[in-house]
């Protein structure tokens, strides 16, 4: 782990490797169904599709979330109690977290954690200009990974990890309370973690928040190719792929598929794959949890549900969870 300064803020370093995106993704075009990672979502172009989809009238998800934060972030706080150290994996822009911060009481530091250098920085020294008397200390890592938290100069009372966006909604049941176990070893014993959980609704509402009207999920999930073209030497012709994201009922579950309009035959990093006509790849599972399924799957991994708060139609969630 490296400490530099950089702007106004000290960084933790831990240099996460980007990992092998070649192997990965021909590893994942082999397999049967054909499945890519939806973290590949993310590079420039797809950040900012990504920042547009939220803004979508059929995207209930920001919306919603930011709603219950503006209406219940001081009984969160009151809940959380003083002096807490807020951890934030995943913290991007950290546009919600302003919200609680506003409402903490004598938060001793915050600790925004990303895999995105640049981004790191940049939203660290911005909250260290909204709140110049709060230790801002950015660790850049990756999440699901094991990583010491910087020690703050005030004591903390407990830390608290806040995960909000429903990012937990992208991870397999598995891989779900691999993670939260991980997030249990970064809040330690006496720790807490406030989790914004997305919840099961009528399948209407949910295809049209990944289906939206101007096609802005398309391109964002289409981006993904384009993204393959440039880095991996592909040649996908995207007009000849259609996005598509279907409820899947059984598994609670908003389906990101690219459909292939034919038969044909793509290079990529030097590999051939085929396609067949109607055939899908897989980009993204969004799972849609019910409150009793969300407690059941924390509790495997050691965490217990002690406050739920929602919406009006129930249609998300912020809960507030302890070890035990
Ligand atoms: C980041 N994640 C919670 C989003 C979701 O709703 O699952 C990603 C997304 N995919 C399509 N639209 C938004």
């Amino acid at each position: 782990m490296k400490i530099s300064q950089a702007l106004s803020v000290t960084l933790h370093d831990y240099m996460p490797r980007a990992g092998d995106m070649r192997s990965e993704i021909l590893g994942g075009l082999a397999a049967s169904p054909k499945i890519l990672r939806p973290k590949y979502f993310y590079d420039e172009r797809g950040s900012k599709l990504f920042d547009a989809i939220c803004e979508l009238p059929e995207y209930y998800l920001t919306r919603t979330e930011l709603g219950i934060m503006e209406a219940s972030a001081a009984d969160m706080a009151n809940v959380l109690g003083a002096r807490v150290l807020l951890v934030e994996p995943g913290s991007g822009t950290s546009m919600k977290t302003r919200l609680l911060l506003d409402k903490l009481h004598w938060p001793c530091a915050y600790v925004p954690v990303d895999i995105s250098r640049e981004h790191l920085i940049a939203a660290a020294d911005r909250m260290n200009r909204y709140y110049p008397a709060l230790e801002v200390l950015p660790v850049c890592a990756d999440f699901s990974q094991s990583f010491a938290l910087p020690a703050p100069r005030l004591p903390a009372a407990r830390t608290v990890v806040y995960f909000p966006g429903s990012t937990i909604g992208n991870f397999e049941p598995a891989a779900a309370v691999a993670l939260l176990k991980q997030l249990q070893q970064l809040a330690g014993r006496k720790g807490a973690l406030l989790i914004g959980v997305d919840l099961n609704k009528d399948r209407g509402v949910l295809e049209a928040a990944y289906n939206d009207a101007a096609g802005v999920t398309a391109a964002f999930n289409l981006n993904l190719l384009t993204r393959l073209n440039r880095e991996l030497n592909g040649n996908f012709k995207l007009e000849r792929f259609q996005h598509r994201a279907p409820y899947n009922q059984a598994e609670g579950r908003i389906e990101m598929h690219l459909i292939s309009l034919d038969d044909q035959t793509v290079h990529i990093a030097g590999e051939t794959v085929r396609f067949g006509a109607g055939e899908a790849i897989v980009t993204e599972y969004s799972y849609k949890h019910t409150l009793p399924g969300f407690t059941a799957l924390a509790a495997q991994a050691g965490w217990s549900v002690r406050k739920v708060w929602t919406d009006e139609r129930r249609w998300f969630s912020v809960q507030y969870l302890t070890a035990g």
